[in-house]
């Protein structure tokens, strides 16, 4: 684990100093005082190397002097573009600069000290390993850095900064973890077992099993789970940190109050059912429970961080196996909102899941929001690749507040189309024996079709769904995000939370 510490800004004499640069910007503060002790050694290499602190830039100066490991000079961008995002983005490439360091100083007293504080949070976030399965690493392929001190010109706001963002950083920790997780440890029984883990924080945790999911008429989730040999899943976890918290009448509500509702795809394995997906890749079908795992670890947040807000958190956690009990392409089905449901590809099963939390959700909560999150479709990852994730949305206040919300944490929107129902794509949906079917023609638009299947589980209430696809799981390493498990849209959320429900 690594640890952070803010501490008052005096020059440290030894160790290893990470020191922030402002485009264009002449030494001051510390970096001053440093580089006069180094009789000069920091603006010659500022110039030796051309740095002329544009963001992303860095520079090394080994052993300048006896006592002095390293110095990494880091550079920051514009000081008028130096935002949260920006400080956190600087703070992963501080980890990424000095993960074989055991210890390391930086000179962020010329900073806002909130600013120091979102410096920690990227730093932490870039620092995610997850190694336990392990066993063979040797010493030097190991991280070494455990302790990050960051100076503050005000110590005490940096520390009440970074409270709130360490709550954020356990959610996405959480996320990751669940998301990197292989099928033959975390299955729907186990990722439920997970999050009832997180009842320490004050969440409200239900776990419904098979027999009461075939009570509620859970048909369409179900009928994905047929053909595993694990029992599926639906746990629904409540934070009432708005009503719960104030009163009415003196007592605390035991129900949440006009909640924004999350709902999550939580399919463990996804290997396409009967419709069996090729071989070559078909492991990264382990994260298609990326959306309930996002979701989970959102709720884990806004607990951890005690937000002012009512809200509730939806998972449907299936397996999507090929067997003699699996649902096959024709099969029909009823679904909890009572439209059948024409399965004609047992891989388009993400939806088929949602549909039934979808309507629960809204059915029990009357939610004033409705966001899912689903690794939804391949047609996604063709039309934005890992830059953005879809929002496909029918209430345009909400896909601004998420869009800008997106933008805010590096997490970003592109908006796709949504036809109202009856209209345009929704059209390829109607079924020739049942109410609806889960594929439209062709490929053609796969992911707008996906969209508006899911839709017609809605009921035109305000609604808006993330396609994340190409962005749950990164190829190569990023600012805050090392290759692996990114836990795309808990930061988002969080965000969208903090920005649009939290009277401050
Ligand atoms: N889980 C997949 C989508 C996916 C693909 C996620 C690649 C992450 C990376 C989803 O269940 C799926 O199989 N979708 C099909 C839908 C099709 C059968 C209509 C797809 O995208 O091919
Ligand atoms: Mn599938
Ligand atoms: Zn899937």
């Amino acid at each position: 684990m690594l640890e952070f510490v803010f501490a008052k800004a005096t020059l440290p004499k030894t160790g290893t100093i990470a020191v922030p640069l402002s485009e264009g910007a002449a030494l001051t503060g510390l970096a001053a005082a440093l580089d006069k002790a180094l009789a000069g050694a920091i603006k010659r290499a500022v110039e030796a190397a051309a740095f002329t602190g544009k963001k992303g830039q860095s520079a090394t100066i080994l052993a300048p002097k006896p006592g002095y490991k390293k110095i990494v000079l880091l550079g920051c961008g514009e000081p008028d573009a130096f935002t949260p995002r920006a400080a956190e983005e600087l703070g992963g490439a501080i980890a990424a600069a000095l993960t074989k360091e055991p210890d390391a100083t930086i000179l962020s007293d010329g900073l806002d000290p909130a600013h120091t504080a979102h410096i920690a949070l990227g730093a932490r976030l870039r620092s995610y390993r997850f190694e336990k399965y392990r066993t063979t690493l040797k010493d030097d392929e190991k991280a070494k850095l455990t302790r990050l001190t960051l100076l503050s010109s005000d110590t005490a706001k940096s520390d009440a900064a970074y409270i709130p963002l360490a709550a954020i950083a356990e959610g996405v920790e959480f996320t990751r973890n669940v998301v990197t997780e292989p099928a033959n440890i975390l299955y729907p029984a186990e990722f439920a077992d997970r999050i009832e883990g997180l009842k320490k924080l004050g969440l409200k945790i239900e776990v419904f099993d098979q027999k009461d999911l075939e009570k509620l008429g859970f048909g369409s989730m179900l009928a994905v789970s047929w053909g595993s040999a694990r029992e599926p899943r639906m746990v629904v976890m409540q934070w009432l940190g708005a009503s719960g918290a104030m009163t009415a009448e003196g007592k605390k509500s035991k129900k949440p109050k006009d909640p924004i509702a999350f709902i999550g795809k939580g399919v463990t394995f996804d290997t396409g059912g009967i419709s069996i997906k090729p071989a070559a890749g078909m492991e990264d079908m382990k994260w298609d429970m990326a959306g309930a795992g996002t979701v989970a670890g959102l709720m884990a947040a806004l607990a951890g961080r005690k937000a002012k807000v009512d809200a509730v958190g939806l998972v449907g956690l299936v397996e999507n196996m090929p067997s003699g009990t699996a649902v096959r392409p024709g099969d029909v089905v009823k679904s909890y909102s009572g439209q059948t449901i024409e399965i004609l590809n047992t891989d388009a099963e993400g939806r088929l899941v949602l549909a039934d939390v979808l309507y629960y959700a809204q059915e029990r909560f009357a939610p004033k929001y409705m966001v899912d999150l689903a690794t939804l479709t391949g047609a996604i990852v063709v039309g934005l690749g890992h830059e953005y994730a879809g929002l496909f949305s029918n209430d345009d206040g909400l896909s601004e507040k998420l869009i800008a919300a997106g933008k805010a944490t590096g997490e970003p929107l592109w908006r796709m189309p949504l036809a109202p129902p009856g209209e345009l794509y929704d059209k390829n949906l109607n079924s020739d024996i049942a109410d609806v079917k889960n594929i439209g023609g062709g490929r053609a638009g796969g992911s707008i079709t996906a969209a508006q299947f899911l839709q017609r589980f809605v009921n035109a209430k305000p609604w808006a769904h993330l396609d994340i696809a190409g962005m749950a799981w990164a190829s190569k390493d990023a600012p805050t995000v090392p290759k692996g498990a990114s836990a795309f849209g808990v930061r988002l959320l969080d965000r969208f939370v903090a920005e649009n429900f939290e009277a401050s």
